[in-house]
């Protein structure tokens, strides 16, 4: 924490199974049924699904290549009033899936806003050191102590090693630790020796930076595959770190149903649809994930799924054409 600009102390830090758990906890102690929770549109489909088993009322709000817009965050606390919103999740670095990341006026007019309309902000935060291009911009919790942060060694180390923490205020995570041991007493020590064991007996900082490497040039592979084959009524995020690019095509193409047309090709991705709390919003987008694949791959991929797309587009023009819409 100290490394990414925060200073917290060890009682101020809950160890969770993952930063999925962290998600369930943050849920299951402040939702209540109706509660309105701000986040991203599109958001991390996983957070939806923590969320959504205590019935909150989730308000999406977009984002532009800055990260969540802040004029249209404002717009919506007007309609819903001071103490109107539970808390705002956001995922401030290579969004998943936008890949977007929150500069930092933008979380600093973040920390006004939640204390003038009085929300708490979760800040998801599992993709911060994977940054390929670009200056780190400092966590939303070095600015401001309230902050519940969620981190994870999920990404620089192993997923299935389940360890990740929530840093927080002492008086907020007592309630959180209560919780916790209703659901699992506590995290699995066997994992938490080995994270241990990794991060202060190896050279972890050396095979972050190979991971770091890898991953840079799946990212440049898709970003200049998607300058070449794809059409030019699609757009997309250029994340400089992380895991995804979201691609959005014209608003007639429905990524759900062309799925499978893909799959058929050899490709697949996700629909934009699930990122969304109304599984509606975004039907026109995708998330592209490069995270995975090697660059020769990814070209082929993007290539396959260019063709899949202008296959759509050709048939829309074609019944355009006919006057048939
Ligand atoms: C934004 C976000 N939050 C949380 C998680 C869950 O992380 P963990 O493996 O630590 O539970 C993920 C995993 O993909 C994620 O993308």
């Amino acid at each position: 924490m100290r490394e990414i600009g925060v200073r917290c102390k060890p009682d101020e830090v809950l160890i969770t199974t993952g930063a999925q758990e962290a998600l369930d906890l943050i849920a299951k102690t402040f939702i209540n049924p109706g509660d309105i929770i701000l986040t991203e549109g599109p958001t991390y489909l996983g957070a939806l699904q923590a969320f959504s088993a205590y019935e909150p009322d989730v308000h999406p709000i977009p984002f532009d290549d800055k990260g969540m817009r802040m004029d249209l965050l404002e717009e919506e606390l007007k309609r819903i009033g001071k103490g109107g919103a539970k808390f705002l999740y956001t995922i401030p670095n290579f969004q998943n899936p936008g890949g977007v990341t929150m500069v930092l006026e933008r979380r600093k007019r973040l920390i006004e806003l939640s204390h003038e309309y009085d929300f708490m902000i979760v800040e998801d935060d599992p993709y911060g050191r994977l940054r390929y291009d670009g200056g780190h911009v400092i966590p939303i919790k070095a600015l401001s102590d309230d902050v519940l942060y969620l981190g994870t060694i999920s990404k620089i180390f192993a997923p299935g090693l389940r360890t990740g923490w929530i840093a927080a205020p002492k008086s907020v995570l007592s309630k959180i630790n209560l919780v916790k041991q209703g659901t699992d007493l506590c995290g699995s020590s066997f994992d938490q020796v080995v994270v241990e064991h990794y991060f202060t007996d190896t050279p972890w900082e050396k095979t972050l930076q190979t991971f770091v490497k890898t991953y840079h040039s799946r990212r440049d592979a898709m970003l200049a595959a998607l300058d070449e084959f794809f059409p030019k009524e699609a757009s997309w995020t250029h994340p400089e770190g992380g895991f995804f690019v979201w691609a959005t095509l014209p608003d007639y193409v429905d990524t759900s149903s062309m799925l499978p047309v893909a799959l058929e090709a050899g490709v697949t991705y996700t629909p934009g649809d699930g990122f969304f709390p109304d599984g509606v919003s975004g039907k026109n987008s995708m998330r592209l994930a490069f995270c995975y694949e090697s660059p020769e791959h990814i070209r082929e991929a993007i290539r396959r799924l260019a063709l899949v797309i202008e296959d759509r587009l050709e048939l829309y023009r074609a019944f355009l054409e006919a006057g048939a819409l």
